[in-house]
């Protein structure tokens, strides 16, 4: 075995809702904001395109995703060989650290953000350089600092998993300037649907100026198809056709595909979620409350607390499963009536 797994535990998902209603004593329903997920669901022609789908259930799926490429190159207005499928982006991670990284290759990032970005890292024997957070969010001057010869990857989690926190076109781009034309720079916007700021990055536009800069993009979250696992990367065609040798030949499945494409197709029920969300994560910066709030652009809020754990429980005991991290609890947004038991657990703690 490679000597660097043995320092790696498997990833620990939180406890169901029912085996936490056991541990806790707890009587009433349980709601998960727990893992980002988008309780409004998919558009109902997800449904219909998967039940078409069921007659071709024993054929092996085409690699990569062909009619969803399309599909998206067209969304967006770029040539279909950019993109590249994984089973969620989680897959896509694995795709990106097993093609770049070297054995000793340099990975910066920030500390407090999405953990899969280690994780490989650690996998392929890289060196992880992990910047601290400067007011929740990514001290990208730091950062630029961090990188040096031996840098292979820069991950980027714009907005960032847990904090919620993002940056703007002209901060990215000011940091792209100072970054080495050879190093990889991946923006990770899993949640980039939900963003509704206007200084945004329009990362397709950056990428026509700088090739070394790629983005990754989701069906998980405002998709609402966490469950088919279905996420992409979108880059330059020289890497996409690399990244493909490492993919596995069928990686996704029909159903994701033909899931995908529907929801792709129904941009109103997509922007629906998208301003529910938004309406609802305004509420939560109303509330009355000492605690800190981080600005979030995301489908979550991230409450800051040295009171980590009686704050989950508290929240727990009010029938919401949420994330707790060492200086915090992340909060998925979810129904409204939800919501407001969250705010109204805030506002009391
Ligand atoms: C920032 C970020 N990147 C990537 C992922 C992986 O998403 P998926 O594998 O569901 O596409 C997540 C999931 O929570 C995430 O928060």
């Amino acid at each position: 075995m490679k000597s660097q797994i043995a320092k790696l535990n498997a990833y620990q998902p939180g406890l169901s809702p029912k085996a936490l209603k056991a541990k806790y004593h707890i009587e009433g329903e349980l709601y998960k904001h727990a893992s980002n997920e988008n309780v409004f669901g998919p558009s109902p022609k997800v449904k219909e395109a998967i039940q078409t789908s069921m007659d071709d259930l024993f054929l092996y799926p085409e690699p990569n995703a062909p009619q969803l490429q399309k599909a998206i190159a067209k969304h967006l207005e770029i040539e279909p060989e950019r993109i590249i499928f994984g089973a969620g982006l989680d897959e896509m991670i694995v795709i990106i650290s097993r093609t770049l990284l070297r054995a000793g290759d340099k990975v910066v990032t920030s500390e407090a953000t999405f953990g899969q970005y280690f994780h490989n890292a650690v996998v392929e024997d890289a060196n992880m350089v992990q910047v601290p957070l400067k007011h929740g969010s990514y001290d990208l001057d730091a950062i630029a600092e961090a990188v040096d010869k031996d840098t292979a990857i820069v991950w980027l989690c714009n907005p960032n998993n847990p904090t919620g926190t993002y940056h703007s076109h002209e901060a990215i781009e000011a940091f792209i300037k100072k970054i080495p034309a050879n190093v990889t720079i991946i923006l990770d916007e899993a949640y980039g649907e939900y963003v509704t700021a206007a200084d945004f990055p329009r990362t397709l536009e950056l990428m026509e100026t700088y090739p070394n800069v790629a983005m990754l993009r989701t069906f998980s979250k405002a998709y609402a198809l966490a469950a088919l696992r279905i996420g992409y990367m979108v880059t330059t065609k020289t890497l996409a056709s690399k990244l493909n040798v490492l993919r596995p030949p069928f990686n996704t499945t029909r159903l994701s595909e033909q899931a995908a494409l529907a929801a792709l197709k129904d941009q109103a029920h997509l922007q629906k979620a998208v301003a529910i969300n938004q309406r609802e994560r305004e509420k939560f910066y109303e509330i009355d409350t000492n605690l800190k709030l981080y600005p979030s652009q995301t489908n979550f809020v991230f409450v800051e607390t040295s009171e980590a754990t009686k704050l989950n429980q508290a929240l727990l005991q009010a029938g919401i499963i949420a994330r707790e991290f060492p200086n915090g609890v992340r909060i998925t947004i979810g129904f409204p009536e939800q919501n407001k038991v969250i705010r109204e657990v805030l506002a009391q703690f």
